[in-house]
């Protein structure tokens, strides 16, 4: 399946190339893997996070779950539109020791996440699908959002937890 990969030939060689339908649907569900891991380190965390701060990071844990599924929901029904399967697996949920580890997980996951979407819509660009373009820029955005949130608690963590 390689039809579409000569389509930005005589472009600029900074352009995304476009990928196959089998490609996109392969990569579309490692996105989805990967939203199923950030829904379950979320509910994981919240259950495990301790310390002087368990009260409103478990809270705030539990707040991202229905966000993270939603993103699962929007790539599982785009892989089906486009005729692949969704995928079931969670990619691989890292273990933390405590709280603070637990923050910085989650910032790794969030930060890949953010460069996952960025290619993926440059690709859903290059295959001129519009929609998955800016639904994908969307969620980007989304994610950018909890990089940012958890990134301004670990700036400050050492100032009141060392
Ligand atoms: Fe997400
Ligand atoms: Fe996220």
């Amino acid at each position: 399946m390689t039809a579409t990969m000569t389509r930005d030939a005589a472009g600029s060689e900074a352009r995304t190339p476009a990928p196959s339908r089998d490609e996109l649907i392969r990569l579309l569900n490692d996105d989805l893997a990967h939203e199923y891991q950030a829904a379950v380190m979320y509910v994981t965390y919240a259950a495990l996070v301790e310390g002087p701060f368990r009260p409103q990071l478990a809270t705030f844990f539990r707040s991202e779950v229905a966000g993270e599924m939603g993103h699962a929901q929007f790539l599982a029904d785009k892989i089906a539109a486009l005729a692949g399967t969704p995928t079931t697996e969670v990619a691989a949920v890292p273990a933390a020791r405590d709280a603070r580890q637990m923050l910085e997980e989650i910032l790794k996951a969030e930060e890949h996440a953010i460069w996952r979407y960025k290619e993926r819509s440059a690709q859903a660009d290059a295959l001129g699908d519009i929609g998955l373009k800016v639904q994908l820029e969307n969620i980007a955005a989304e994610e950018t959002q909890h990089r940012d949130e958890v990134k301004r608690i670990l700036d400050g963590w050492e100032r009141v937890a060392g």
